[in-house]
């Protein structure tokens, strides 16, 4: 019986997926990457009568990110980051409401409902995966049948080639895979059919990883 119930919006027009992480136990209300519309997202918290008591950012960048004010406008929020994101998001109005996370720290939510933060480095050197019971939510780290880019400040393809790998490696086939953005032919995936289908997941060198994922794309999509 799962002690989390994950509801997915798709919001934006960067086709970004935001998760509430709604626990059995009430009382408390998790937004994962509040992004675009702020007034849906604080229209659902009130439709399911509790407030928002902890934002989860994945990663840094603005398309994950651009609603948090707002959100601690109207609930006073914990933010929960990755020690190692921290610095990019000084300047942020909202940088003392930080809670800054080590790897595999839990984030509990109440009751049995527990969140685990996986530190998955390469898009970003904080970026974070979230472990809610058997479904991973992957942020811009691994996408279906794709995965985020390193060229941007602080990516590093070889960090995203081992954060990737080590996930494969730790997690079930059966795992279900929740991505930060709608890129893939479906909105989600399993492990395995990632290992399958997805060309970042195949087994390459580090090397050509890192020439697969650095090579120009005329298509690249900002922040992603
Ligand atoms: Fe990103």
């Amino acid at each position: 019986m799962p002690t989390v119930s994950i509801e997915r919006m798709s919001l934006g027009p960067a086709q970004n997926f935001v998760y509430l992480l709604v626990p059995v136990t009430p009382g408390r209300l998790a937004v994962v990457d509040p992004a675009w519309e702020p007034d849906a997202l604080l229209q659902r918290a009130e439709a399911l009568g509790r407030p928002i008591t902890d934002i989860v950012l994945t990663h840094h960048h603005q398309d994950h990110t651009n609603a948090v004010a707002a959100l601690l406008a109207r609930h006073p929020a914990r933010v929960h980051v990755q020690r190692t994101e921290q610095p990019f998001l000084r300047g942020q109005p909202w940088q003392l409401d930080l809670v800054c996370h080590k790897p595999d720290d839990t984030l509990e939510l109440g009751g049995d409902a527990k969140v685990q933060l996986l530190h998955t480095p390469g898009h970003t050197p904080g970026s974070q995966c979230l472990l809610v019971g058997n479904d991973l939510l992957t942020g811009d780290t691994l996408f279906v049948d794709g995965c985020g880019r390193c060229d941007l400040p602080g990516g590093d393809p070889r960090q995203l080639f081992e954060s990737l790998q080590a996930l494969v490696r730790r997690l079930p086939g059966t795992t279900r895979i929740l991505p930060g953005h709608n890129y893939g032919p479906a909105p989600e995936s399993i492990l395995a059919d990632q290992r399958r289908t997805n060309p970042y997941l195949e087994a390459l060198t580090i090397d050509e990883f890192v020439t697969y994922r650095m090579r120009l794309r005329p298509e690249a999509v900002p922040l992603a």
